[in-house]
């Protein structure tokens, strides 16, 4: 079977989706967050069944876009590796068959090959929504921490961001990144050679620093990722205790940011080696409201998928509770 497009309302990644499409489903979210606070969010997935295939573990993705389901009206279906067909080596498209047979209307795919929900959506009528694909993108994970910024800031274009630690290996790091230059924000990419590789930096159009105290000045944001060692295939470090006195995150070193500057990890975090929890339970730390913000934009991109229409015309700023 030869591939064909993607099904309208699929989310591969972040990498190419023009600003204003990102502002747009931002927009969506925020009204959403509102709805949410008061009680008053919309039915927009009644009717509609949504498989979560997550072949990889999770806990933020998978229980944010089961909740996001849910709370629009709409049900979710659990799929993971362990306990389905897919361990007696059924393919991943032959899954995607079945649960279409079964009624699902979309599919959000974690999966640890990079490209596998590309190649899915391009054999499955429905949309596909990527949930963090080996080391090539976590879009919705992007989002949410540009709604974050966006929330903390009050705008994107002009801050500069650092994202500091195991870039080579992070498709947070990817989307996240795409998303911020997309909508005019400065980004350094911070961590040893090994992890963060010039090349790297240029295809995201990104800084580059191999020097923590310089890669953190005049830094709005300061995000650390772990060390992904599921993933790596060779000695990138030398050990964790150098790595954690090189390019830990210490409150001492947050000072080397800009005043002001707040912290933010995409999860989960491994409190003592890229950050310590003085840090990472600061009160310029963003992380709780990422997580509740992965509800919010999960239920955007969800509703960007299979409500009526689509996204709902963007409200005036006002009419938006920050
Ligand atoms: N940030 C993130 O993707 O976390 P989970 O692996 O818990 O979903």
């Amino acid at each position: 079977m030869t591939a064909g497009a993607p099904a309208p309302g699929s989310l591969l990644g972040l990498a190419g989706l023009p600003g204003p499409e990102i502002e747009a489903i931002l927009d969506e979210a925020e009204a959403l967050l509102a709805s949410w606070r008061k009680g008053t969010l919309p039915a927009l997935l009644r009717g509609k069944t949504v498989a979560l295939v997550f072949v990889e573990p999770s806990t933020r993705t998978r229980v944010s876009f089961e909740q996001a389901t849910n709370l629009l009206g709409g049900r979710a279906v659990l799929l993971g590796e362990a306990g389905s067909s897919l361990e007696k080596g059924e393919t991943l498209f032959d899954t995607a068959e079945t649960l279409r047979a079964t009624g699902v209307d979309a599919i959000v795919l974690r999966h640890p090959e990079p490209g596998e929900p590309e190649r899915l959506a391009g054999r499955v009528p429905i949309p596909v929504l990527n949930a963090g694909d080996g080391t090539h993108e976590h879009p919705t994970q992007g989002l949410l921490d540009i709604l974050t910024i966006r929330q903390a800031f009050g705008r994107v274009a002009g801050l500069r961001v650092a994202i500091v630690g195991d870039v080579l290996h992070s498709r947070v790091a990817r989307s996240t990144a795409a998303g911020l230059r997309a909508l005019g924000a400065e980004v350094v990419l911070v961590g040893p050679p090994t992890l963060v590789p010039p090349a790297l930096g240029r295809a995201l159009g990104a800084g580059v620093a191999h020097d923590l105290a310089r890669g953190l000045r005049g830094a709005d944001v300061v995000m650390t990722l772990r060390l992904q060692r599921e993933r790596m295939r060779a000695a990138y470090i030398p050990s964790l205790s150098e790595y954690r006195a090189f390019w830990g995150v210490t409150p001492e070193r947050m000072a080397w940011a800009r005043p002001g500057a707040r912290f933010m990890h995409p999860g989960p975090a491994n409190r003592g080696v890229e950050v310590t929890s003085e840090v990472h339970d600061a009160p310029a730390s963003l992380v709780r409201g990422q997580v509740r913000n992965g509800v919010a934009v999960r239920m955007a991109v969800l509703a960007r998928a299979l409500a009526e229409g689509g996204l709902r015309p963007a409200r005036p700023p006002e009419a938006i509770a920050r």
